[in-house]
C-alpha cells in the first residue's frame, strides 16, 4: 500500500480558496443511514483532527448529515479552525429517519439550514454553501435566490450546487455565481460526465460525492487490481487517483469513519495514473462493477 508523504495539487474555488485536491467527506462519521452519532465519537474526531493534520482544506458537510452530527463533530474536533480550513456545507434536505433524504429546498427553509449550519458551525460566514439538490416542488430561481440573499447578508461567501443535471446546471450559472458543483461520478458510474465536462470547460470545481462506490472500488478483485499492483498502491487509492486524473477541476471527497481508511485513502494524492491507465481502466468497467 502507498503511504503518505505529500498532498495533491491545489484548485482554486470561486477565484479566492485555494483548496488541496484531495478532501474529506464527512458523512460517514455519523450513526448507521446517516442518522444519529456514529459508533466511536472519539474516532470520528480524530478522524477530522488527522484530515487536517494530513493536509486537508476541504471538508465536505451538510445539515442533514446525522442530521446535525456531522457538522458539531467537526465544531468539536476542529473549532477555532486553521486559517485555510474550507468547510463545504449544504442545505435543502429533510431528515425524516434513517435512509430517508426528503427534498425541502423551499427559500424560507433554507435560510433556516443556513442559520443552524452557522450556528453549530460556530461560524459567522459559511465559505462555500451548496443547495442540497434541487426540490421539483420549487423553482431553482426561488431556491438560488434565496442563497443569493443569504451571500448578499454576508453569510455565505461562496454557492455550490449539487445533484443537478446539464440543464439545471447552465439555469444555474445564469442566475448566481457557482463556483462548485457536487455530483455522484466516480469509476464505474460517470452518469455526470457531461457536467463534468461542462465543468471543466468552465473551469469550475467537480465534486464527485460516492468517489469509493460505498468503498465497493476499495475492494480487491475488480479490474482495479493490476494497476494497483503495478503501483504498489491499493484500488480504493488507484480509484481515487483516477478521479483526480480524470480532469483537473475534480475534488474528490472521500468519506471514512476510520483514521486507518483516511490515511490510505489521502495517500492516493501521491499515486500518479498514466493517461493509457486512465483510459484503460474507463474502458474496462465500463459497463461493469469493480466490485
Ligand atoms: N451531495 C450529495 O448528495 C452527497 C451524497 C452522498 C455523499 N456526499 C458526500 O460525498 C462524500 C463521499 O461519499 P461517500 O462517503 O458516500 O462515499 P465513498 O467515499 O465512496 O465511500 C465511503 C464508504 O467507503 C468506505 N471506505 C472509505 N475508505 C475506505 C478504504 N480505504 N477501504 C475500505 N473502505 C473504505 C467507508 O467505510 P469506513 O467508514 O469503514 O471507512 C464508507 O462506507 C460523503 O462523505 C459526503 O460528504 C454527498
Amino acid at each position: 500500500m502507498r503511504n503518505l508523504d505529500g498532498m495533491s495539487e491545489t484548485l482554486t474555488i470561486g477565484g479566492d480558496l485555494e483548496v488541496r485536491r484531495l478532501g474529506f467527506g464527512a458523512m460517514r462519521i455519523t450513526g448507521s443511514g446517516i442518522w444519529g452519532p456514529p459508533d466511536d465519537p472519539d474516532e470520528a474526531r480524530a478522524v477530522l483532527r488527522r484530515a487536517v493534520e494530513l493536509g486537508v482544506n476541504l471538508i465536505d458537510t451538510a445539515d442533514s448529515y446525522g442530521p446535525e452530527v456531522s457538522e458539531n463533530l467537526i465544531a468539536e474536533a476542529l473549532y477555532p479552525y486553521p486559517d485555510e480550513l474550507v468547510i463545504a456545507t449544504k442545505g435543502g434536505l429533510r431528515r425524516t429517519g434513517p435512509g430517508q433524504w426528503p427534498r425541502d429546498a423551499r427559500p424560507e427553509r433554507l435560510k433556516e439550514c443556513c442559520e443552524g449550519s452557522l450556528r453549530r458551525l460556530r461560524l459567522e460566514r459559511i465559505d462555500l454553501y451548496q443547495l442540497h439538490s434541487p426540490d421539483p416542488a420549487v423553482p431553482l430561481e426561488d431556491s438560488l435566490g434565496a442563497l443569493k440573499e443569504l451571500q448578499d447578508e454576508g453569510k455565505i461567501r461562496h454557492i455550490g450546487v449539487s445533484n443537478v443535471s446539464l440543464d439545471e446546471f447552465e439555469l444555474a450559472r445564469e442566475l448566481i455565481d457557482v463556483v462548485t458543483v457536487q455530483n455522484r461520478y466516480n469509476l464505474v458510474d460517470r452518469h455526470a460526465e457531461d457536467v463534468l465536462d461542462a465543468c471543466e470547460d468552465a473551469g469550475i470545481g467537480f465534486i464527485p460525492w460516492f468517489p469509493l462506490a460505498t468503498g465497493d472500488l476499495a475492494k480487491p478483485g475488480s479490474p482495479l487490481d493490476e494497476v494497483a499492483r503495478a503501483h504498489d498502491a491499493t484500488p480504493g487509492q488507484v480509484a481515487t487517483a483516477w478521479l483526480l486524473a480524470r480532469s483537473p477541476v475534480t475534488l474528490p471527497i472521500p468519506g471514512t469513519s476510520s483514521v486507518a481508511h483516511l490515511e490510505e485513502n489521502l495517500a492516493a494524492g501521491e499515486l500518479r495514473l498514466s493517461d493509457p491507465e486512465v483510459d484503460g481502466l474507463a474502458e474496462q468497467v465500463r459497463g461493469r462493477s469493480a466490485a
